[in-house]
């Protein structure tokens, strides 16, 4: 197992991870390219391989002092095997390098998988917008960890 930041070689096995992930977003091309583009807020994207390929990625960025994960997909066939844990401890350790304040993400209420996740991270929730997601359409649960 082997964690790194991405490349844009990685773009289209993350672009096919994360849109076979129903419940991950859902990005363009271009969305993915803007990753990598020249003048990217800061960001950051991590990849977690294995022998038989790319399983995982994950993508944040800083919003001020605080950064916020945008998507994270593991493989189907590999979840539950603590990779979703390791990717996002590795980008926990990034951002308190980066001396962050606090760390938050919004994810489908109904995504029970992705909440126990941030939850044994020690996030916690602290808000909810109304309608946020469509197809189908539910509210998103904010979730919070502070760094400070
Ligand atoms: C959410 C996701 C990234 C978790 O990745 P993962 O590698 O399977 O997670 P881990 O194996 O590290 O599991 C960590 C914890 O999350 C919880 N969890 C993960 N999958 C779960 C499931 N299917 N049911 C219940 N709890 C689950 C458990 O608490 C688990 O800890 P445990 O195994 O010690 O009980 C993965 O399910 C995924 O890619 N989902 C689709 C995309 C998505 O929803 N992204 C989040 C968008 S906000």
């Amino acid at each position: 197992m082997h964690l790194r930041p991405a490349t844009p070689a990685d773009i289209p096995v993350m672009m096919n991870l994360g849109n076979h992930s129903a419940t991950a977003s859902h990005w363009s091309r271009e969305q993915y390219d803007r990753i990598f583009g020249a003048e990217p807020p800061r960001r950051l994207a991590l990849v977690i391989e294995e022998a038989v390929g790319l399983q995982g990625f994950l993508v944040a960025h800083e919003v001020a002092t605080e950064w916020e994960i945008e998507n994270i997909a593991i493989a189907g066939a590999a979840r539950r095997r603590g990779l979703g844990t390791l990717l996002l401890g590795a980008f926990l350790d990034h951002a308190r390098a980066q001396r962050a304040s606090a760390v938050f993400l919004e994810v489908r209420e109904s995504n029970h998988a992705a909440r126990l996740l941030y939850e044994k991270w020690a996030f916690t929730e602290s808000g909810r917008r109304a309608d946020y997601y469509t197809r189908p359409q539910e509210d998103a649960i904010v979730y919070r960890l502070s760094l400070a």
